[in-house]
């Protein structure tokens, strides 16, 4: 229930903001000061450095890579063998990733037999007793036939049945194998496009003509658009030796950055590029190091380990 009084006042009373004015050099000139302070954050800070007034949009972008070298080695087990692009780069095409085998470790002629497993704690036997017919664990590169055989002249191992000899990856080649891969070259072609301004651009410039696309390496320096880029030197510029991640294998980074301001000409709009390694190579992570695998489709039983540069974008 409202009262009588409070609906009188309600109805009946009216009232207005009143003006002051102070006629105060120091009242005023705190007045404007607040004024310009609110105008010069909205066209300074939020316009002019934050551009709150433009529209951003994210990118839609495509890479492919295209490797280039060759290289010849001599050694005893294989004789001298050539090693081109459809060797050494695993699948051929990838997307957004592509992959260079950097060491191998050839275990040749295997056939499926009975050998001497490699030695390790589990495996290494002193009497056919310590070996249990039929054993096998994730590490096992056989089913155990519970023999005990010479693995070589000191040491004894439970015989396997298995594809033999066995691989020993105990023993990887250093220098890696293809350690020539430093001076192979990679092409990457990348391109973009804005949906929301229709803007499309790719990192082979306007500017490059074919006379320089064949003779130019990505130089920070002096040919910071050019989109062939040395393996050596994508390491190097991410503060690692090549010659030594090339051993284990690794995971390389190359980042193109596109920050472009559409307000201005579309030659301004140019990549950035930054190279990083991704896998962790500090005292802390010596557990499973590098990157490997057993590549089925090769004619020859053998694991590569590799150095794997992988084409990440971020585009803003
Ligand atoms: C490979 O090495 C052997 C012995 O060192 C040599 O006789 C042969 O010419 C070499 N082959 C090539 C293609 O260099
Ligand atoms: C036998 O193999 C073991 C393990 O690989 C090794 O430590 C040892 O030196 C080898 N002995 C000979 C005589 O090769
Ligand atoms: C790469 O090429 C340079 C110059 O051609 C050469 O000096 C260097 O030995 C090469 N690197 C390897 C690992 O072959
Ligand atoms: C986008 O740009 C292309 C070429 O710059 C042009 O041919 C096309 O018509 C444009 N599409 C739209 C929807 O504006
Ligand atoms: C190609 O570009 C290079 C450097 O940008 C320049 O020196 C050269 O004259 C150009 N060649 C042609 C055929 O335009």
């Amino acid at each position: 229930m409202v009262s009588c009084g409070a609906l009188h006042s309600f109805l009946f009373e009216y009232d207005t903001p009143r003006i002051v004015l102070i006629r105060s050099r120091k009242v005023g000139l705190i007045n404007r000061g607040v004024q310009l302070a609110i105008l010069a954050y909205v066209i300074g800070w939020v316009f002019l450095w934050e551009k709150g007034y433009q529209e951003t949009d994210s990118v839609v972008s495509s890479v492919i890579t295209k490797v280039k070298g060759v290289m010849l080695t001599n050694t005893t087990t294989l004789g001298a063998t050539v090693w081109d692009v459809a060797d050494y780069v695993i699948p051929p095409q990838e997307e957004n990733t592509v992959f260079v085998m950097t060491n191998v470790i050839l275990t040749l002629n295997q056939r499926q037999g009975r050998c001497p497993e490699l030695p390790d704690d589990k495996t290494e036997c002193k009497v056919k007793n310590n070996c249990v017919p039929g054993y096998v664990s994730t590490h096992s590169n056989g089913i155990q036939t519970g023999e005990c055989v010479p693995y070589n002249s000191s040491i004894k191992t439970c015989e396997v049945f298995a594809w033999c000899p066995v691989e020993d990856d105990y023993h990887i080649p250093k220098p890696a194998f293809l350690q020539e891969a430093e001076n192979f070259t990679i092409l990457v072609k990348n391109n973009i496009w804005y949906p929301k301004f229709n803007f499309s651009k790719r990192n082979i410039l306007p500017t490059i003509n074919s006379t320089y696309l064949k003779n130019c390496i990505y130089d920070s320096q002096t040919d910071p658009f050019c989109p062939i880029f040395r393996l050596g030197k994508i390491v190097e510029a991410a503060g690692q030796n090549f010659q030594e991640m090339a051993v284990e294998g690794g995971v390389m980074a190359l980042q193109i950055k596109w920050d472009c301001n559409l307000d201005r000409a579309a030659s301004h709009c140019v990549p950035k590029y930054s190279f990083r390694r991704l896998d962790n190579k500090d005292s802390a992570h010596t557990v499973s190091p590098g990157y490997n695998f057993r590549p089925w489709c090769s004619p020859l039983p053998i694991l590569p380990l590799l150095f794997h540069p992988l084409l990440c974008f971020l585009l803003a």
